[in-house]
C-alpha cells in the first residue's frame, strides 16, 4: 500500500520537473539568436527575457530602454529579447533613418499586436495592417490629413478650446489634475473630428463617452498582464479567449458610430474624418471602404490620438510652469497672433511659431510613444555583418534617441530655442518617420497648440504643493506619464 503511494508520489514529482523543463526550454530556446548572428546582445532570462523587471512592474519599459542604450551606446545595435522574442534595438541614428525610409521595402510593417482581426475586428486599422492593405488604407487616410481639410475642421477644435477655457475658469478655483483635465479636453476633440459627436467630457467628467474611453486606457495590474500575454504570447492571448478590449467598450463606439454613419446617409455633412471615410464609399479608387473599416480606423484615431495630446499637453503646461520666462514670451506671442488674426482661428495658430517650439521641445523631452518598431518584411543586409530575415522585429528607442547628448546637446535641459532654426532636426522623431510615420501628427499640433493658446492667454499657470519636482515615468505604463500625476495651479488674469 506505502509503496504505491510512494510510487505516484515520484510520478507525480518526474511529471512536475518535465513540465518545468518544457517549459524552461520553450521559453529560453533561441536565446542564442543573437549570438549566431555575432550581434552584441543581452543574456535573457527563461520567460521576461531582458523585461523582467518591467513585467513586475519595478522598471518603466522606457527606463529599461534607456538602461540597455546607455550600456550599448558604442554600438550601432543591441539584441534584446521581449520574453522570447529576439527583438533588434537600434542605437545608430543613421541606421533608424535607414529603415525608417531609404529601406523601407524591407521595412514596410510595425510589429502587430495581433492579427486575429475575425475575432477582434476594431485591430483591422491602419496602424495594425500590414503589406497591400496598409498601402490601399494609408492612401485613403493621408489626404484626410491635409493642410485643406485641417482648415476646414480646425472651427471644430476652435470650440472645444473655447470650452477648455470657459471649464477651467470655473474649475481652477482648486489645483488642477492637469492630464484628467487635457483627457475631457482631446476626447471632445477626437470625438467631434472623428466620431461625429460632441462626448460632453468637459462639461461633464461622468459623461458615458468618456467613461468608456478611460477604459481603454487603464493601467491596472490585470490589463497589465493581458497587454504583455498579447504581445509575447499571442497563441495563449487566443486560446485563454482574452480581448484587447472588454466587449462593452467595443459595443459603445461601434453603435455610436453606426448611429451616425445612419444620419450622415439620410444627408446630414461635417467636416470631419468620418465624413470623408464615408465621401470614399462613393468613389471608384478601386479600395473597398466598408463601415466596418470606417469603424476601426475611427476607433485607431481615438486610440492612437486621444492620450498621445493629452500627455502632451500636460508635459507643456509642466514645462511651462516651471519656466515662467519661457511662458511669458509664449504668452506674448498667443496674445499678438490672436490679435493680428481676430480670435483663435488657423491663422492664429499656424502663425505661433515659439508655441510650436515648446511643443516640439515637450514631445522631444517626453515623447508619449517613447519607441516604435518594424517587422523586417524582405531579407536585407544592414551592414556587412549584419544581415535581417523575414519576421524579424526591429525596435527604435525614440525617447532614448531625443536624449543623446550626440543628438542634442544638454539633452535634459527644456531649451524651445534649440528648435528656432528647424522644426523638424535630425534626431527628433517623435512621430516617427518615413512612409508609416504618424498621419496625425497635422492635427495633433493644431489640437495642442490650440489648447495651449486658450489656456495661456487666459491663465498663467504655476506649480502647486502637488507638483512634482521631476518627472519620473510610471512603470505601470508604455506610454510616458508620471508619477502621481501633474498638479498645477492655474491664475485667471
Ligand atoms: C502628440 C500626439 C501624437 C504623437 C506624439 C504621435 C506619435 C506617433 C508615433 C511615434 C507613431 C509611430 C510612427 C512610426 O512608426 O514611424 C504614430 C503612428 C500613428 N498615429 Fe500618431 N501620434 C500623435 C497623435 C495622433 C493623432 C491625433 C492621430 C489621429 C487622429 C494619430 C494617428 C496615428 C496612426 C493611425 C498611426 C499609425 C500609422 C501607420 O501605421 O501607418 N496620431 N503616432
Amino acid at each position: 500500500m506505502w509503496l504505491s503511494g510512494i510510487l505516484l508520489v515520484i510520478v507525480v514529482i518526474l511529471l512536475l520537473l518535465t513540465l518545468l523543463l518544457a517549459v524552461f526550454h520553450y521559453s529560453s530556446k533561441g536565446r542564442k539568436y543573437w549570438y549566431f548572428k555575432k550581434v552584441p546582445y543581452r543574456e535573457p532570462c527563461p520567460i521576461f527575457g531582458n523585461f523582467g523587471p518591467t513585467f513586475t512592474m519595478r522598471r518603466s519599459y522606457t527606463n529599461m530602454l534607456k538602461y540597455f542604450y546607455e550600456k550599448y551606446k558604442d554600438e550601432k545595435y543591441v539584441g534584446l529579447f521581449q520574453a522570447r522574442r529576439p527583438t533588434l534595438m537600434v542605437i545608430d541614428l543613421e541606421m533608424a533613418k535607414r529603415i525608417y525610409s531609404k529601406e523601407f521595402q524591407s521595412f514596410s510593417d510595425r510589429v502587430s499586436v495581433s492579427t486575429d482581426t475575425q475575432r477582434e475586428p476594431l485591430l483591422r486599422n491602419l496602424a495594425n495592417m500590414g503589406g497591400a492593405e496598409w498601402k490601399a488604407m494609408r492612401h485613403i487616410v493621408t489626404p484626410t490629413f491635409s493642410s485643406a481639410k485641417m482648415k476646414a475642421m480646425f472651427p471644430l477644435i476652435a470650440e472645444c478650446a473655447q470650452t477648455l477655457k470657459n471649464v477651467l475658469l470655473k474649475e481652477a478655483v482648486e489645483d488642477i489634475n492637469v492630464p484628467s483635465m487635457m483627457t475631457r479636453f482631446t476626447t471632445d476633440v477626437i470625438g467631434s473630428c472623428a466620431f461625429g459627436v460632441d462626448p460632453g467630457s468637459l462639461k461633464n467628467p461622468d459623461s458615458p463617452f468618456l467613461q468608456m474611453s478611460q477604459k481603454m486606457f487603464k493601467i491596472d495590474r490585470a490589463t497589465v498582464l493581458k497587454r504583455y500575454c498579447r504581445t509575447f504570447f499571442p497563441r495563449l492571448f487566443k486560446w485563454l479567449n482574452l480581448r484587447s478590449y472588454s466587449s462593452n467598450v467595443e459595443t459603445f463606439f461601434t453603435s455610436i458610430i453606426n448611429q451616425v454613419l445612419a444620419e450622415r446617409r439620410s444627408g446630414v455633412q461635417r467636416h470631419d474624418f468620418l465624413q470623408l471615410m464615408l465621401n470614399e464609399q462613393k468613389t471608384d479608387s478601386g479600395f473597398l471602404m466598408t463601415d466596418a473599416l470606417i469603424i476601426s480606423n475611427s476607433f485607431i484615431f481615438m486610440l492612437a490620438g486621444l492620450e498621445t495630446s493629452a500627455t502632451t499637453l500636460s508635459f507643456s503646461l509642466y514645462e511651462l510652469a516651471k519656466d515662467q520666462e519661457i511662458q511669458d514670451r509664449v504668452r506674448t506671442e498667443i496674445t499678438e497672433c490672436l490679435e493680428r488674426h481676430d480670435g483663435l482661428n488657423y491663422d492664429a495658430v499656424i502663425a505661433m511659431r515659439l508655441l510650436y517650439q515648446v511643443v516640439a521641445e515637450t514631445l522631444r523631452l517626453h515623447p508619449p510613444t517613447p519607441m516604435t518598431t518594424r517587422l523586417c518584411t524582405a531579407p536585407i543586409t544592414l551592414d556587412e555583418e549584419l544581415t535581417l530575415k523575414v519576421r524579424d522585429p526591429v525596435l527604435i528607442p525614440i525617447h532614448c534617441i531625443q536624449r543623446d547628448p550626440r543628438n542634442f546637446p544638454d539633452p535634459d535641459k527644456f531649451d524651445p530655442d534649440r528648435f528656432a532654426d528647424d522644426l523638424n532636426p535630425s534626431g527628433f522623431m517623435a512621430y516617427g518617420e518615413g512612409p508609416r510615420s504618424c498621419p496625425g501628427a497635422r492635427f495633433a499640433q493644431l489640437t495642442v497648440a490650440a489648447g495651449l493658446a486658450a489656456i495661456l492667454s487666459t491663465f498663467t499657470v504655476e506649480p502647486c504643493e502637488r507638483t512634482t519636482p521631476q518627472i519620473q515615468y510610471d512603470p505601470r505604463s508604455v506610454m510616458l506619464k508620471n508619477i502621481g500625476g501633474i498638479w498645477l495651479k492655474f491664475v485667471a488674469k
